[in-house]
């Protein structure tokens, strides 16, 4: 396949909202392809390409279609900035960026910004769109201001209700439709009063995040509440997760095995520290495992995979990590080994325990790889009759490590 494709963004006005080169590119396109939606905006005198309607799935299909017409001069319709949760990017990841001509229009995201007087810089944006709902819990914060692209008429609906149920009932929610179009309507109200059932498919939402007083408060860096977790005791408490967190040190597009999950924390965590994070949990018990994937879509990453096997048997066939955690299994025979094998030149391995047996297995690997052995003891302050004590919890010895190139 050789020549340009053109990319063509194209909003809710159609035809007279594009500029001369994005209609030169489509009348003299021999091809065009878009969703039936896109193709009727053109007029049919002016653009006299083939019209070809996308299949579905779409991302599949996109290498034939575009070789079926090589040759030809195609165009394809994007909604919006075609780079922008658009088809660009599919385009781009199938057929090479240097293959594409793209020709921008103004994204939802900048109609609505226009429309609200809010800085698009400051303004954060949440895709609804193939991702599940819960995702939109880890940008709540107070004062917030969030841009969600919703998925469909009952985007708002859902966003509403997920907002009442998870203590942000007082969020000002505004459903801009058709932006940029003739049929260009705001609705407005707060999630705790929202009346519609349905809105038009084609739509942003934009929130002004209000916490209800009384519900918790969870800041962006790791050494969340114990009280954000639903746990049975198998939980890495907080200080020691946030020092825990602080070793592992995630970077963005990194992937974490979080092995022996318990009730998820530190996966959790893990991708909460950015977006592009990804975590897998092996955790042996079912109903564990169960309860990993609930805090996972409640603290707003629903995309932590969750493997119910136990190490190192479970470890067979997953992506190459950049870094292990081992918080539980530490004594099953080989696991230690197997997690060191798994990481690449660089990767990371932090391993926590509190019993003597483990403790041994990673003064054993502290001896032989180096790296780092630390003991967390935290202490805190109780009643103890008409005063206050120091009540210890169990020691923590944690050994850190990263893996040279020679070791690899
Ligand atoms: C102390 S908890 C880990 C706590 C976890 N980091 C958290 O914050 O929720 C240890 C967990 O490891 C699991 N486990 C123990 N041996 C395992 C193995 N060989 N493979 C997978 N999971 C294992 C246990 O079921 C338990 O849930």
């Amino acid at each position: 396949m050789n020549g340009a494709i053109a990319v063509v963004g194209i909003g809710a006005d159609g035809w007279d909202g594009l500029p001369e080169n994005s209609r030169r590119a489509l009348r003299t396109a021999e091809v065009l392809i878009g969703a039936p939606r896109q193709l009727a905006l053109l007029p049919g005198g002016d653009c006299p390409g083939e019209r070809i309607t996308w299949p579905s799935p779409l991302r599949p299909a996109v290498p034939g279609l575009l070789a079926a017409h090589q040759g030809r001069a195609i165009a394809v319709l994007a909604s919006g900035d075609p780079s922008f949760y658009g088809i660009g990017r599919t385009l781009a990841e199938t057929v090479g960026a240097d293959r594409l001509r793209i020709h921008p229009h103004p994204s939802s995201v900048s109609y609505a910004c226009a429309r609200l007087g809010w800085p698009l810089e400051d303004t954060e944006t949440v895709s609804l769109v193939a991702r599940p709902l819960a995702a939109l819990a880890a940008a709540l914060h107070p004062g917030r201001r969030l841009l969600v692209l919703g998925e469909g008429p009952e985007t708002p609906a859902r966003v509403a209700a997920l907002l009442r149920e998870t203590g942000w009932g007082g969020t000002r929610i505004r459903v801009l439709e058709q932006l940029g179009g003739p049929a260009e309507r705001l609705l407005d109200a707060t999630a705790a009063d929202w009346p519609h059932e349905r809105t038009d498919a084609l739509h942003v939402l934009a929130l002004d995040c209000v916490r209800d007083p009384d519900a918790l408060r969870l800041g962006t860096v790791p050494g969340l509440p114990d009280e954000a977790y639903e746990h049975d005791g198998q939980l890495t408490k907080r200080y020691v997760r946030a020092a825990t967190l602080a070793a592992l040190a995630p970077a963005p597009g990194e992937l974490l095995w979080d092995i022996g999950g318990g009730s998820g924390s530190i996966g959790v965590e893990w991708m909460r520290a950015h977006r592009s994070c990804r975590a897998i949990a092996v955790e042996k018990s079912a109903e564990r495992a169960a309860r990993i994937a609930r805090n996972a879509d409640a603290l707003g990453v629903p995309g932590l995979r969750v493997v119910t096997a136990s190490a190192p048997d479970g470890l067979a066939g997953l992506p190459t990590p950049d870094a292990v955690f081992v918080g539980g299994g530490l004594t099953a025979p080989g696991l230690l080994q197997a997690c060191w094998d798994a990481l690449p030149a660089g990767g990371r391995l932090v391993a926590n325990t509190v019993t003597l047996e483990s403790e041994a297995l990673l003064a054993e690997g502290h001896r032989r790889h180096g790296g780092e052995l630390i003991r967390l003891a935290v202490s805190t302050a109780v009643p103890v009759g008409g005063f206050t004590g120091w009540r210890q919890a169990m020691p923590v010895t944690q050994w850190s490590v990263t893996k040279g190139s020679e070791q690899a």
